[in-house]
């Protein structure tokens, strides 16, 4: 038998061959979509890390609304947001009020216009109103946005007006916005956190390793490879639950079992297993935590190193003084990692990776 096409995904926004440990969420929204309007679970709010699976589970309620033949919209906060949700929404584009198009060579663009700033929230929710109108009765509208932190205030609050007037209208929409922690304590406009604070808010943190192991066993053994429990347990832990760990050990334990495989016994192994780790470790190194430590200042990096000395939390004095700083220059940096989403205030006082195994990288480059 040849050895089959490897399952695990470890690329962002890729579905994984099981999600592992979400269901609650998705049955939530599932849920929310069943009762109608007025279901709290129709306006949420995902947050978690780098690589904890954010865009997969929009893709995932995505999914689950087109099952309920519902129209469904995703899209990327970046400029722009709310006139691309407006072209894409209305069924006319070229009848709403207030839509000047943007000249174009040919003479008839395509869907690129811009609105007039104050006409956003009106005109997305008549945008709505109409794509609603259009689809007829029984079916809805779910709007998703990924990258919730990278939205402009203005765009955020033309959202927020709108899905609020939809939601008290009663109207067939849901609305789903993902994006980090760190979205929920930024300086975000009062009004936008008051509606985001609102919603039924999900945090994605890590899978618990038991849904991991049988994830693996069955994604494993369902491709008829044989593993034994010994080596099912380490790449268990090695992945910590974290969910693209997951698809980075699996993908490597995979490889490596194919690239030595050569006769009848098609199994991965203890061995395959250990260097599938070390591999894993390595990309994430490379794919996450490299590019957050060369976007910082040396001193930036001095803050992080301090605080992997510890195993969990660390006292921002702690960092002050294994720095050699006063707690106010300290601060100053603490202050800009919180801003980049590297670290977060878990309490008063602390501080703590945003990033997994941010920690362990730091490590690994001290030991060099
Ligand atoms: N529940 C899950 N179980 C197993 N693997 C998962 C799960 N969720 C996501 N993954 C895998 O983890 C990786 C990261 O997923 P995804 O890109 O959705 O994360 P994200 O939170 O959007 O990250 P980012 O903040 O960088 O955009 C992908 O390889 C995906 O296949
Ligand atoms: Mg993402």
């Amino acid at each position: 038998m040849t050895f089959p096409a490897n399952p695990f995904k470890p690329t962002a926004g890729v579905m994984p061959p099981v999600l592992i440990g979400r269901e609650s969420v998705i049955d939530d929204f599932d849920e929310g979509l069943g009762d109608g309007p007025g279901a709290p679970d129709r306006l949420m709010l995902i947050t978690g890390p780098r690589g904890s699976g954010k865009t997969v589970m929009l893709t995932e309620l995505g999914k689950m609304a087109s099952k309920h033949r519902w129209m469904v919209v995703d899209e990327t906060a970046s400029e722009g947001l709310v006139d691309r949700l407006i072209s894409r929404i209305a069924p006319e584009p070229s009848r709403i009020a207030g839509v000047s198009f943007k000249p174009s060579i040919m003479g008839a663009s395509l869907g690129e216009f811009s609105i007039a700033p104050a006409l956003r929230p009106s005109t997305l929710r008549d945008a709505m109103s109409a794509r609603l109108h259009s689809l007829g009765k029984g079916k809805g509208l779910l709007i998703t946005l990924d990258e919730t932190q990278d939205a402009s205030i203005d765009d955020m609050t033309a959202l927020a007006t709108a899905a609020q007037h939809m939601l008290r209208e009663n109207a067939e929409v849901a609305f789903v916005f993902a994006g980090l922690p760190s979205l929920i304590s930024d300086l975000l406009n009062a009004k936008v956190l008051t509606f985001l604070r609102r919603a039924s808010i999900k945090e994605l943190g890590d899978v618990p390793l038991t849904e991991v192991r049988a994830a693996f066993s069955s994604t494993i053994r369902g491709s008829k490879i044989d593993i034994d429990d010994e080596a099912l347990d380490i790449a268990t832990d090695a992945t910590g639950g974290y969910p693209y760990m997951i698809q980075l050990v699996g993908y490597h334990m995979w490889r490596h079992a194919r690239r030595r495989h050569d006769g009848p016994d098609d199994a991965i192994t203890v061995e395959d297993v250990r260097d599938g780790i070390e591999q894993a470790r390595a990309k994430l190194g490379e794919g996450v935590c490299a590019p957050v430590i060369k976007r910082l200042s040396e001193r930036a990096v001095d803050y992080l190193e301090a605080m992997a000395i510890d195993d969990g939390p660390s006292a921002t004095s702690d960092i002050a003084k294994r720095m050699g700083e006063s707690m106010d220059c300290a601060n100053i940096y603490r202050q800009r990692l919180i801003d980049e989403h590297v670290i977060t205030s878990p309490t008063r006082g602390r501080v703590d990776f945003a990033i997994p195994f941010l920690r362990e990288y730091l490590r690994s480059l001290k030991r060099g």
